[in-house]
């Protein structure tokens, strides 16, 4: 009975081991994530019926449940060596003349190429195929018991699988975090307000030394084999080192795919290059290459020097970390608004780019990191990612340093500078003066739910900001078609379009205008709420806080932010120009007399055609918007009305056409009576 029990339970452990090897190793899973679930569940679910049967290797029992007081140290069962480096071409082409000489050989050698892991290196102990010990490199000799933490890599099986496999087995290999995992686990201690490790090494190394467990779970490490230490003699390994990992993949080990043969010098330098190429797409941080001698058989001849193996060599890649002097630290103003502190540095060549600057990201940033003017500074680069500044030398801080402060006044613009409340981030409060927001504020101000303003794309506004033509937004209401027309790429007629999207936009809504104004945190909702409490924009200007904060959904922060805004003398400056530029609004008092919803036009699609005698058709569109119409530019079935002024050509035939109500100007005017009477 109980042995029956058992081949059940041993099954089980077996499809679950079977399933996490296919997904976590090989990359390539055989069933769904649902599935491995249930399975999973039913694993669990029969420990938790036969508690007796528990077995310490199996796969639900990666994190065992206590954390540890301390670690042990463990003496190796061989020696755990390192690796000598060759910085360039010439020094591999001396390593592997140095080996043929040394083997009394001129034909080219094979040799096993593989990417060198940023991490740490660990012995894997297995007896009778179960993971019994894992142990840290330490000083090579001995190193610390780190089992607990490493049965928690779920790459790495706690059972081998299939058989063959010699009684005892110590593969070696790197520990490692992925990049993705060490960008996550450091958002996570940001938020747990602990310090954020600086590399994914430190952050593996970090992770082995946690006591916890369960905290090492979490933090998700990676594990790729590269080599053996004792292994029982009742098993004959092959001959090369490419077929003897080809066998530990067998047995469910993981193995690095990046790994290639290639043949002498040249092709080492030829996957030097190719995987240099690749470095930054990798998923993981690679230091270099590591090239071993393929065929085991030459090992003995070629033997050991005091730290490292002869028939093996790591070529470095260029470092993704260097020491460098920060000389200054400088205020960008973002397109927000936003001061953000970049570092000047004395130009350094970090992995095979040259970097001068790097950002700081915010004023707590450089506290936390406390980093100083003057101070020598690790800079780093992780693939594709902006420089970074990782922190201080502070053996090499001599003579004290001055602590960094944010200015008080925008340096662009002199406006005051506000921190918000419980943000990192400083903002310069020009808004549509300071010159760094003003292309920011220009797109926002021209864009469809503020001035509509169709035609006036970024690369125009780019080019108006950049010769100074349109410093403020009034100011697109001085251009005339000379004036565009001396822009590059700029038609006649495109120009044209552009100058009557600006006329059509003078006619608009006191909302809009709020909104168009770019003041920080009104959005299009709050603007309406704004509009519709003070129906002036006089009220809205004069507005203390507290009244402020008694419009729908507004509350401190926001009060505070719109009472600042219309404080800066500037930004009342650039309104006053707005409104004198004839930007005008229906009184939203108009709305109040008549509920929308009482209109005949409310909800209503309406397209406008032809000249009206009285007033633009952007003026009737904005009475009727504010009637609750939805306004058109083309006729269609969804048409309700056509308003159709002298003149009316193809619109009014095709409104005809459909059979959708045709209105002339008279009768527009009756409809709405109310809101004109
Ligand atoms: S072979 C006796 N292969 O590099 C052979 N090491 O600088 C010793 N490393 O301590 C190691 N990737 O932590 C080897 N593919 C790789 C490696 C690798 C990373 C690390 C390992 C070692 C250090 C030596």
């Amino acid at each position: 009975m109980t042995s029956n029990l058992q081949q059940q339970y041993q099954a089980l452990c077996d499809q679950v081991n079977y399933h996490n090897h296919h997904y976590y190793v090989l990359d390539n899973p055989q069933i769904s994530d649902a599935e491995f679930d249930e399975l999973y569940q039913a694993l669990a679910a029969f420990e938790q019926a036969h508690p007796q049967l528990i077995d310490a290797n199996s796969p639900t029992q990666r994190v065992a449940g206590q954390a540890i007081a301390g670690f042990t140290s463990v003496v190796h069962a061989q020696p755990m060596y390192s690796l000598d480096n060759a910085f360039s071409d010439n020094d591999l082409a001396d390593f592997d003349r140095r080996v043929k000489e040394r083997l009394k050989q001129s034909v080219n050698l094979e040799y096993c190429a593989e990417p060198k892991m940023d991490g740490l290196a660990i012995n894997l102990r297995f007896e009778k195929g179960q993971l019994v010990q894992a142990t840290t490199r330490g000083d090579g000799v001995s190193g610390e018991d780190v089992t607990h933490n490493i049965r928690t890599i779920r790459s790495i099986p706690l059972q081998l699988l299939g058989d063959g496999w010699p009684a005892i087995l110590e593969v070696r290999g790197e520990v490692f975090m992925r990049k993705k995992e060490f960008l996550a686990m450091n958002q996570r201690q940001l938020i747990l307000g602990e310090k954020p490790f600086a590399n994914p090494r430190n952050a593996a190394a970090g992770t082995l030394r946690q006591l916890d467990p369960k905290v090492s779970a979490q933090r998700r490490l990676s594990f790729y084999l590269y080599g053996w230490g004792e292994m029982s003699s009742d098993w004959s390994q092959p001959e090369t080192y490419a077929q003897t990992l080809d066998a530990f993949a067998q047995w469910g080990l993981p193995t690095n795919p990046e790994s290639a043969l290639v043949q002498g010098v040249e092709g080492m330098a030829d996957y030097y290059q190719q995987l240099l190429a690749k470095r930054e797409q990798l998923p993981y941080e690679i230091d270099g290459i590591v090239y071993k001698v393929n065929s085991i058989g030459h090992y003995a001849q070629l033997g050991f020097t005091a730290k490292a193996p002869r028939w093996a060599i790591a070529r470095k890649f260029p470092a993704m970390e260097k020491w460098t002097d920060l000389l200054d630290i400088e205020i960008q103003v973002g397109r927000t608004g936003a001061l953000t502190p970049v570092a000047r540095l004395q130009p350094v060549e970090v992995g095979g780019v040259v970097v001068s600057n790097a950002t700081l990201h915010n004023l707590d940033e450089i506290l936390r990191k406390d980093v100083r003017i003057g101070d020598k500074v690790i800079v780093r680069r992780a693939g594709d990612v902006i420089p970074e500044v990782v922190g201080p030398v502070l053996s090499l801080r001599t003579e004290p340093l001055a602590v960094f402060t944010m200015p008080s006044h925008c340096p662009i613009c002199g406006s005051e500078v506000i921190k918000e409340h419980d943000k990192a981030v400083h903002r310069c409060s020009g808004g549509l003066f300071c010159p760094a927001q003003r292309k920011r504020a220009l797109q926002h101000f021209v864009s469809r739910k503020a001035m509509d303003i169709v035609g006036l794309g970024d690369k125009l506004i780019d080019q108006l900001a950049d010769q100074e033509i349109v410093r403020h937004p009034d100011h697109l209401y001085a251009l005339d078609l000379p004036v565009l027309l001396r822009l590059e790429r700029m038609a006649e007629k495109s120009a044209l379009k552009v100058l009557a999207a600006i006329e059509a936009s003078k006619q608009t809504t006191l909302a809009r205008f709020i909104y168009a104004l770019g003041i920080p945190e009104v959005g299009e909702v709050t603007a309406k709420n704004l509009a519709q409490h003070f129906k002036s924009l006089d009220a809205l200007q004069n507005a203390d806080q507290a009244s402020l904060m008694t419009v729908d959904e507004i509350g401190e922060v926001v009060a505070q932010q719109v009472r600042h805004f219309f404080d800066q003398p500037h930004n009342r400056e650039v309104i006053d120009a707005l409104l004198a530029a004839g930007i005008h609004w229906p009184d939203p008092e108009l709305k109040q007399a008549l509920p929308a919803s009482a209109s005949p036009f409310a909800g209503k699609t309406v397209v406008l055609t032809g000249t009206l005698a009285q007033g633009s058709r952007t003026e009737a569109a904005a009475k009727l918007e504010v009637l609750g119409a939805k306004i058109s530019s083309s006729v269609s079935a969804k048409t309700d009305f056509l308003i159709a002024g002298e003149n009316a050509g193809s619109k009014l035939a095709k409104a005809e056409s459909l059979g959708i109500t045709v209105l002339n100007e008279t009768q527009f005017l009756e409809m709405m009576e109310p809101i004109n009477g």
